[in-house]
């Protein structure tokens, strides 16, 4: 049996020590954001504030108070000065941390939120970057930087089970909380996508302003194919963690294409890149799969703001190339 302790006791490196300070502050906060879900209904703590948030979305009660626990958690190690998250409209920048603070990191604190009023499965999405130190913009150049400069990524997801998926760049690894113990027991190794799956993931209801590749490629893997294991079948959950979970275990594609031009009003898609798209990413590739916009490799976007959104095509390898052709019209 391995905990996640004794995992993160053999990371390498002269990070390896702060990097695991920070990952156990943050399976901690899972444990008890997990506690807070399970009892949510018994102590008021579903709905919303009445507050919008910067994104315009209506603000849930725990989205808020898993902030705080995160933002706590986090405070506590001394290990990240620069914190991005979902719920704060800026960066939040302690420079009196700065000094043990090697790192940055990018948060959403209950992702899937629509999910939680109807006890469905939600997740927190964490991404840990190097802190750049110095400068003016000091917070900004922390916190902006492309997705292949993380140093680790993961997620929780409560569902079930609690589990914690992580990579810090070494393969992708699963903890599942033992409630009983209040420890975290290694229950994934080295997490391998297969290179091609039978599953798509994708909000059918954004059908009418699905970009054209979208359409295309998602009129073909519903076509009937028996030699090539056509057509997939459909899984969405609305829980980012959730579908992209399914996918990494199993295969396949999630797809949060943009809206096509002039058709909507998510030009630019609507999953976050520093605390959604990027650490997805890490993840995936780290299992052998690929995250891309359609165009570009996600993690070698440069963000230029906490909250940019951009377009999400991630699971096996071959399905999310095969997506890329039909964007590039090289498929219809
Ligand atoms: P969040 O709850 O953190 O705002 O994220 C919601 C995201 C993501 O979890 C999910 O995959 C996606 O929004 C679902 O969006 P639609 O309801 O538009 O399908
Ligand atoms: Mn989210
Ligand atoms: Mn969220």
């Amino acid at each position: 049996v391995t905990t996640l302790d004794a995992h993160l006791a053999g990371g390498r490196g002269p990070d390896a020590a702060d990097l695991a300070d920070l990952v156990r502050a943050l399976a901690a906060a899972g444990v008890t954001i997990a506690d807070e879900l399970a009892r949510a209904a018994l102590i008021g703590q579903l709905g919303t504030t009445g507050d919008t948030n910067v994104q315009g979305e209506k603000v849930k009660k725990l989205d808020v108070w898993a902030n705080d626990v995160v933002v706590a958690a986090l405070d506590a190690t001394g290990r990240a000065c620069t914190l991005v998250s979902e719920e704060m409209e800026e960066i939040r920048h302690r420079p009196e941390r700065c000094a043990g603070g090697r790192f940055a990191v990018c948060f959403d604190p209950v992702d899937g939120s629509s999910n939680l009023d109807v006890n469905g499965i939600v997740g927190t999405i964490f991404s840990v970057l190097p802190r750049r130190g110095a400068g003016a913009d000091h917070a900004r150049a922390d916190a902006l930087q492309p997705g292949t400069a993380q140093v680790a990524a993961g997620y929780i997801m409560y569902g079930p089970s609690t589990l914690l998926m992580l990579t810090t760049g070494d393969g992708v690894h699963g903890f599942t909380l033992d409630r009983a113990q209040g420890v975290w027991i290694r229950t994934h190794t080295n997490v391998r996508i297969p290179a091609r799956g039978r599953t798509y993931s994708i909000n059918d209801g954004n059908f009418t302003r699905w970009p054209d590749g979208v359409r295309g490629f998602v009129e073909h893997i519903r076509a009937i194919d028996v030699a090539s294991g056509r057509p997939y079948t459909a899984r969405y959950a609305g829980s980012l963690v959730m579908d992209v979970h399914r996918t990494l275990l199993e295969g396949g594609i999630y797809l949060y294409p943009e809206d096509a031009a002039g058709s909507g009003k998510q030009s630019t898609g609507k999953l976050r890149l520093m605390y959604e798209c990027s650490p997805m990413g890490m993840l995936v590739e780290s299992a052998g799969g690929a995250a891309s916009t359609g165009r570009a490799r996600v993690r070698e976007l440069a963000p230029t703001s906490p909250h940019q959104r951009v377009p999400l095509l991630i699971g096996s390898l071959e399905d999310v190339r095969l997506a890329e052709e039909f964007y590039a019209a090289r498929r219809a």
